[in-house]
């Protein structure tokens, strides 16, 4: 997949004070302000590569993975997975990614396997195929004793995996994940990591986003840190920290951002 000058405007409103005399009452005004939450942004990643994008809270890492899955339209610049440019043919460009966020919504009343028929059916996958991936999937995932049980009575980590499942039912070839492990156990933060791990070993690509320095730090290949929407450093870990003179990531990309400590919320 590579990404060409990716940018997203957005508006927001701002609040001018009203200094004018108070003995008449009028409303604050709001002016409206254009700016950009991904602003020229460019790179590459391979199969068999995990590539973090890492960066604090409202860097833009969701606003960016959710171009590169073709769920928000760039304002400028291109996307493109071996030659299927997003802008030309967004179905097929669609069907080679499976994207999973941290508050994906899960239907309750449904079992997992009849989610993942209503999945598999939306990417016109036919019968045949369809309940040979449900069947390879639930394996792949050790699902066999809750397949078939209500979604809304899993616990944490089962429903976890549902989620997986159900942009696993297409067999994508690029995963996108934005901060998949956020606010999860142990467990079950460990089980979405060493998914990741098996997928990048099968020749998949993972994009994933978080804030935890840590564990991108021992998972990613390679790691581009993004602050007020621009990338600001790539490299391997190991390069990050070499380059900086430091031993972690997190004081790594203090350094280079020079910001504060706090900007992490660990
Ligand atoms: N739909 C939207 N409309 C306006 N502003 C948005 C929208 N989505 C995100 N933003 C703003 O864009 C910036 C980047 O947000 P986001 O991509 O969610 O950052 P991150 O995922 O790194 O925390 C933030 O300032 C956020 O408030
Ligand atoms: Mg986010």
């Amino acid at each position: 997949m590579s990404a060409f000058n990716l940018v997203k405007t957005f508006y927001k409103y701002e609040a001018v004070k009203n200094t004018s005399n108070q003995k008449f009452k009028i409303k604050n005004k709001t002016i409206k302000k254009e700016f950009n939450a991904v602003d020229g942004i460019s790179f590459k990643v391979n199969k068999g590569e995990i590539l973090g994008i890492l960066g604090p809270n409202g860097a833009g890492k969701t606003t960016l993975l959710r171009m590169l899955g073709g769920i928000l339209t760039p304002t400028n610049g291109n996307i493109e997975i071996n030659g299927i440019k997003s802008n030309n043919n967004i179905n097929e460009f669609k069907s080679q990614i499976g994207y999973l966020s941290g508050n994906t919504k899960l239907y309750g009343k449904l079992t997992p396997r009849e989610l993942l028929r209503i999945f598999g059916k939306l990417y016109t996958m036919n019968e045949v195929e369809l309940e040979k991936s449900i069947e390879n999937i639930c394996k792949l995932l050790d699902m066999d004793t809750f397949i078939d049980q209500r979604i809304a009575n899993l616990s944490t980590g089962q429903t976890q995996r549902v989620s997986i499942a159900r942009c696993l039912i297409h067999s994508p070839q690029i995963y996108i994940f934005d901060e998949p492990t956020l606010g999860l156990d142990v467990i079950s933060s460990r089980d979405i990591i060493s998914f990741m791990k098996k997928e990048k070993d099968n020749g998949k690509t993972v994009l994933y986003s978080t804030h935890y320095l840590e564990e991108a730090e021992t998972l990613c290949d390679r790691i581009i840190f993004i602050h007020n929407g621009k990338i600001i450093a790539q490299g391997s870990p190991k390069e990050l920290k070499d380059n900086t003179y430091t031993d972690n990531l997190r004081d790594a990309f203090i350094k280079i951002a020079d910001i504060g400590g706090d900007v992490f919320e660990l």
